[in-house]
């Protein structure tokens, strides 16, 4: 009966440890950088193993009342800082509302362009059974300019990153790369453009036994791009699969 009672509580510690790691443990994640405020956000080099850094805060505010409020128009519903303000909120909506509106602002003042989301779901990509392109697959960002991606999560399932060194680039493993040549019928010189052009080569799947970091919410994170300065990896990153019946509020840029 012991033994019985000590295998059965073997997946439920286990469980409780994988949220611990990936929930409370930030700081021991190699790639990212704690840091304790917005300007050490922006300041930030990334280099070698560091390419996220997380604005680690405890936000006030009822955000959930902002979900509840604001009109899902499409799937993924970008929300404008005018609609954001007409909304009639309690003292504690109004709160959480002031956060979004100062990241905004922060954001918008840094020179980058912020979008707030309301999230039912991503458009999925299920063209091909062995890889998939969507931002629910692990992927990386690639721009042709110097630039990072700054996400907070307010309300709803949060995103995770994963470290390069617990992944491994989709098109070069090999059963996968076979069946990208089989769809490719150009010039063989020409195939690693095919597989850009088609962004097979910026997704990636998780090594066995690889843990997730969850960005949690509230926290305002800078994820490294792939981009001709770029002095790091980039950060390899996917949306969650939504909760069932409940909408994601995100700020991104
Ligand atoms: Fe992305």
């Amino acid at each position: 009966m012991l033994i019985l009672t000590i295998v059965c509580a073997i997946p439920y510690f286990c469980g409780k440890w994988l949220d611990y790691k990936m929930d409370n443990k930030l700081s021991d994640q190699a790639q990212v950088e704690v840091v304790a405020g917005f300007a050490h956000l922006m300041s930030k080099t990334f280099k070698g193993d560091v390419n996220a850094a997380c604005w680690q805060r405890t936000l006030s505010g009822d955000f959930e009342e902002i979900v509840a409020k604001l009109e899902l128009k499409a799937n993924l519903t970008e929300v404008s800082m005018d609609d954001l303000e007409a909304l009639e909120l309690s003292a504690k909506g109004d709160l959480a509302r002031a956060v979004i509106l100062d990241d905004f602002q922060l954001l918008t003042a840094a020179g980058a362009s912020p979008s707030l989301n309301l999230i039912k779901s991503y458009e999925r990509d299920e063209a091909f059974d062995f890889i998939s392109t969507d931002v629910y697959s692990f992927h990386v960002d690639r721009s042709p300019i110097g630039t990072d991606t700054f996400l907070c999560t307010y309300y709803g399932a949060a995103s995770e990153i994963l470290a390069n060194n617990q992944a491994e680039q989709k098109v070069l493993v090999p059963a996968i790369r076979e069946k990208l040549r089989e769809l490719y019928d150009g010039q063989e010189e020409e195939f690693e453009s095919f597989l850009t052009e088609h962004y097979f080569d910026l997704h990636y799947q998780a090594k066995p036994g690889a843990i997730p970091v969850k960005l949690g919410l509230g926290q305002l994170w800078r994820l490294a791009v792939d981009h001709p300065d770029q002095q790091c990896l980039p950060c390899i990153h996917r949306a969650p699969l939504e909760k069932e019946g409940e909408y994601r509020l995100l700020l991104i840029c």
